[in-house]
């Protein structure tokens, strides 16, 4: 059999869109990934050397992660990383695959950062995703990270060093409980939202991934309801709450939000027009009582 670049990107590609199903454009970006690595270049070298054979080591290397992406393992966890918001993360089956959709998250607390002064609270950071990115793009703020997972958290941390990103505390916590009295300017959070019944659970990168990052109870919003009500207790007044949901969920997230009392509620739409993050502002002290000064001004 040939094993040169060109060879294993046509037939392996397609041997992907036969058994996974993907489209072909995506089954292509795998195969050079997965070239990429066990040949260790770039992939402007795969387009400039199309007849390159690979040797016994790269094959063996290449033919045992494509049989593994075969059997449905998403290539991040085969390769043990993902880029998100432009940093290479390191990921494991502990963590869950950041997603694209998850960086509008990003771009819209870095728009409501407005000083050196602000602290943000990621609550489930998981590989560290959100508060990374955040940090290496404010790196002047106090960030705190707080996942349950022990797991989730040490690969959070593992990726902090990695990336010299010293502006971020990590903590294990359910949620809020361990995290005292503390107050932030901004609270922002992907939480596990898919309903524990969808079939969807069973399919694709999602059979791989931590059930406890993705599903929430019956309707998928147990976590979100945890969050939003207990969250005036650790903003400052005024501070935002900002969450990611489910493609179909923002305005029952929205009502969770007013009814928790929150002001500003919006939603904010994905480049394919769906609601994908929606965020209030708390004019509560943790004391429960209205905050006068915010009339005020
Ligand atoms: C959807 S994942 C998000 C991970 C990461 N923030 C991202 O966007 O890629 C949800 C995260 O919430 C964490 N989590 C689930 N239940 C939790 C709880 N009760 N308290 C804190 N974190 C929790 C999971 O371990 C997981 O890392």
């Amino acid at each position: 059999m040939s094993s040169t670049i060109q060879n294993r990107l046509q037939q392996d590609s397609a041997k992907i869109v036969a058994t996974l199903g993907l489209d072909i454009a995506t089954a292509r970006i795998e195969v050079q990934c997965l070239l990429q690595q066990s040949l260790k270049v770039s992939r402007v070298y795969l387009f400039a050397h199309p007849e390159r054979s690979l040797n016994e080591v790269e094959y063996a290397q290449y033919t045992a992660w494509l049989q593994r992406r075969l059997c449905g393992e998403p290539i991040a966890y085969i390769l043990g990383e993902r880029e998100f918001f432009g940093l290479h993360l390191q990921l494991n089956t502990h963590t869950l695959i950041p997603r694209p959709e998850t960086e509008l998250l990003v771009e819209q607390a870095l728009q409501i950062i407005s000083s050196n002064a602000y602290s943000v609270l990621d609550l489930g950071t998981g590989s560290g995703a959100i508060a990374l990115a955040l940090a290496h793009h404010r790196p002047h703020i106090n960030i705190v990270a707080s996942d349950i997972s022990s797991a989730a958290l040490a690969v959070a941390s593992a990726n902090a060093q990695r990336l010299n990103i010293q502006n971020v505390n990590f903590v294990q916590s359910d949620w809020y409980a361990e995290l005292g009295e503390q107050c932030f300017d901004l609270i922002v959070s992907n939480p596990p939202y898919i309903a524990a019944d969808d079939p969807h659970l069973q399919l694709g990168d999602l059979r791989f991934e931590p059930r406890s990052a993705l599903a929430s109870g019956a309707d998928g919003l147990q976590d979100m309801r945890k969050i939003i009500t207990r969250a005036h207790a650790h903003l400052k007044a005024p501070g935002q709450l900002w969450l990611e949901h489910g493609y179909d969920q923002a305005e029952r997230v929205r009502d969770l939000f007013y009814q928790a009392g929150f002001t500003a509620i919006c939603s904010v739409r994905d480049m394919s027009g769906i609601e994908r993050i929606t965020g209030g502002t708390s004019l509560l002290t943790n004391s429960g009582v209205e905050c006068a000064a915010i009339y005020s001004t």
